[in-house]
């Protein structure tokens, strides 16, 4: 095996990576005596997905890390076929020795044995070959069921209980779920004094909730969902609490669901739920869950494309291309019926001729006059991309909006035949003439659109509580052993649609930053806030770059980061709305900016933004999942006069950005190809940006 010497090209140089080989999720977290267990989904053979084992790694401080031996590897028979695979799932230590898999450890002064605190792992044993396991269980091929394993010497060795699988299949009404039943996520309930678990029936969009005394003994209790994003695999859910605006006395619970197919972008994402749970039942909150079949309060129906025996043009639509004469579809028809989530019976599709069709249909103008657009959008993820846009090379599958002849917002479908919604703050534009363009000039895999619905509103439409709006944050778990103000969470900063096709050697794959979880009531809503560990802090530099301009004028301001550091930074950035449009920063970039990683905030559409369309190499995606270029929105609405806080942590070959309360993240993937070109600019556009202030740290390398 090649030994790496974690300065390879993209190599994190503060998030966790393993030395060698593949990872995917974070797996078992737990503190326990002062140290910090992560284990993760990890291939000892390789460098893409396959033999998933447990790697494991300690820290005492969530941001430097020791690699310790794989704590339990895939099982291979004498002919090489894989009998048993170590998939996703959790830790506790068993501090009152529930589960009798402590072992005495020596003896008190009076004699008597003192035990062991048994570390206990418990995963889904995934079965790719039919077989009768030695204590007698048969197993269906492509089996998941649920195991323990346990460990008395903290963690470094381990060993498998004997009367697993503990949870062999889902409950006798999902029997057919006998291969997509997985991921447990176990704690301590200390009012029930019971163990608890959720797992997911991926497939099903359920999560399901078990008890027991003892860790081996399971008690189906309830089930939850599905609710809100659920239109591909439920995987990886934790329930845990928190405290609401850290008053103890106002504690609620919290459901974080990844997806996958279905998340924000394309591909994987992770959504959460705040709710209730009495050790039985998790309920959600009513405000908390979507229905997709209803409009916000108040909307005003711009078009619902019902008028299925009309032509674009009767409805004042502009069809080009291969669009014109076309009109509404029966969406029961469009595409073999594999269509899902419109409401009555109408849709707006580019899927006319297959994916062959290509035009544009532009709706008549309107005038904006409330906050909000919102629709339902489905098909492939081909994003609008301004630089190529009207040029040979566009590719665009989206519906976008125009004001004063420039795009002002733009969707792209996320890769699934299931229509979901989206909203775009237009409050910037009130009173301005709009229309809307739907456009695809794609005939490649999966290159249409459908469109149904599109309303005015004041608030919003969600799809969900997305964790994070970049497309690179997925498998979030969160630490057990830690008191409730200090829940702790970590994600695998990847996404399925390209994971094993990441250019990086000898590793694939890195963690997010680990982020504190909190609960804080803003603008009359209690939401989940996130901020990366404190200890993070300790890596920083002393300032590298500090600078306040009252006024900073449009256009762009190179700053100077000595590398290394200008591929390792901390950038805080505050500022207040100026006559400019856009303010943020540009890294990674190049002198002419072919090259460039951009993050700011859009003051008119009211959202953060990460633009990785020229962060370097994309071209490791294939042509299925196009899913790597893009324009990541979070949307966050400010006042003209607010001071608005964003802290960007640069990885060399990722970004997370988190707005100053910590409500929204945005967690992206770059690869730069230019690294002799790292530069970094503020910029200001449309105008200038007030009260600017600019703190620059390098970080530190934790592998030194
Ligand atoms: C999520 C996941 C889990 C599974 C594991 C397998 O990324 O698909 O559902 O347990 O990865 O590696």
């Amino acid at each position: 095996m090649v030994q790496s010497c974690f300065n390879e090209e993209y190599r994190p140089q503060f998030h966790f990576t393993p030395e060698n080989n593949w990872m995917n999720d974070p797996n078992g977290l737990v503190y326990h005596d002062g140290v910090y267990h992560m284990f993760y989904q990890y291939n000892p053979n390789g460098n893409t997905w396959g033999y998933m084992s447990w790697g494991h790694a300690i820290s005492t401080d969530l941001v430097h890390w020791k690699h310790l031996p794989i704590a339990l590897e895939c099982e291979v028979d004498s002919n090489g076929n894989v009998m048993e695979m170590f998939f996703s799932g959790s830790a506790v230590v068993d501090v009152n020795n529930t589960s009798g898999l402590a072992v005495s450890i020596g003896k008190d002064r009076n004699g008597k044995d003192i035990f062991s605190q048994p570390m206990v792992a418990i995963y889904t044993s995934t079965y790719p070959t039919a077989h009768t396991t030695s204590n007698g269980h048969v197993i269906r091929q492509g089996q998941q069921s649920q195991s323990i394993a346990f460990s008395n010497d903290n963690g470094l060795t381990w060993t498998k209980y004997n009367g697993n699988p503990i949870i062999p299949s889902p409950p006798p009404d999902y029997a057919d779920q006998y291969n997509q039943f997985r991921d447990p996520f176990v704690f301590w309930h200390t009012p029930t004094l019971k163990w608890i678990m959720v797992l997911t029936l991926a497939m099903k969009q359920i999560i399901l909730i078990y008890s027991s005394k003892n860790l081996k003994d399971w008690t189906l209790e309830s089930q939850f969902g599905p609710y809100n994003a659920r239109f591909g695999e439920w995987e990886c859910p934790s329930l845990f609490p928190l405290y609401v605006d850290d008053n103890t006395a106002a504690e609620k619970w919290i459901i974080l669901i990844g997806i996958n197919p279905g998340g924000v972008i394309a591909g994987s994402g992770t959504q959460s739920i705040i709710g209730s749970f009495d050790g039985k039942t998790f309920v959600a909150d009513p405000s908390e869950v979507y229905d997709p079949a209803k409009v916000p309060c108040g909307s005003t129906v711009f078009q619902d494309f019902e008028a299925t025996s009309s032509t674009f043009e009767d409805l004042g639509w502009t069809g080009t291309g291969d669009f014109v004469g076309s009109g509404p579809r029966k969406a029961s028809t469009v595409n073999g019926g594999k269509v899902k989530g419109y409401l009555g019976n109408g849709i707006m599709t580019t899927y006319l001729f297959g994916n062959i069709g290509t035009g544009t249909i532009a709706s008549p103008k309107f005038t904006i006059r409330k906050d909000y657009i919102s629709f339902l959008i489905a098909g492939g993820y081909y994003p609008y991309n301004p630089a190529t846009a009207g040029t040979p090379e566009d590719n665009q599958v989206s519906i976008t909006l125009v004001v004063d002849g420039k795009v002002v917002h733009s969707q792209t479908g996320t890769n699934t035949e299931t229509l979901v919604w989206r909203s775009w703050n237009v409050a910037g534009w009130i009173g301005q003439e709009a229309y809307l363009i739907i456009t695809d000039v794609n005939t490649g895999p999966s290159a249409h659109i459908h469109i149904d619905e599109i309303v005015f509103s004041d608030i919003p439409k969600d799809e969900a509580n997305w964790n994070d709006f970049g497309p690179d944050y997925y498998a979030a778990a969160t630490y057990n052993g830690l008191p409730t103000s200090e829940r702790t969470v970590i994600g695998w900063m990847n996404n399925w649609a390209y994971a094993n096709s990441i250019p990086t050697s000898t590793w694939r794959s890195a963690m997010s930053i680990p982020r504190k979880l909190a609960l804080k009531t803003i603008d009359n809503k209690v939401r989940l806030v996130q901020q990366p560990v404190s200890s993070l802090s300790t890596l920083y530099t002393s300032s590298l770059y500090s600078r306040n301009f009252s006024v900073l004028e449009c256009g762009e301001t190179k700053v100077n980061v000595p590398a290394p550091y200008n591929t390792r930074m901390k950038v805080a950035l505050k500022f207040t709305r100026g006559a400019g449009i856009k303010f943020g920063v540009i890294l990674c970039s190049n002198a002419s900016n072919t090259q460039e990683t951009v993050i700011g905030y859009d003051f008119l559409g009211q959202n953060i933004f990460v633009d990785r369309f020229k962060s370097g190499n994309s071209s490791f995606v294939d042509s299925e999942q196009n899913a790597f270029p893009g324009y990541f929105i979070a949307t966050m609405p400010t006042k003209s006069t607010d001071v608005i806080e964003l802290n960007i942590l640069l990885d060399w070959s990722s970004v997370e950005v988190f707005d100053g309360k910590g409500q929204v993240a945005i967690t992206s993937q770059i690869f730069p190809l230019d690294h002799g070109a790292a530069d970094v600019k503020l910029f200001s556009e449309g105008g200038s940006t007030r009260s600017v202030s600019v703190s620059i740290h390098g970080i530190n390398s934790v592998w030194k």
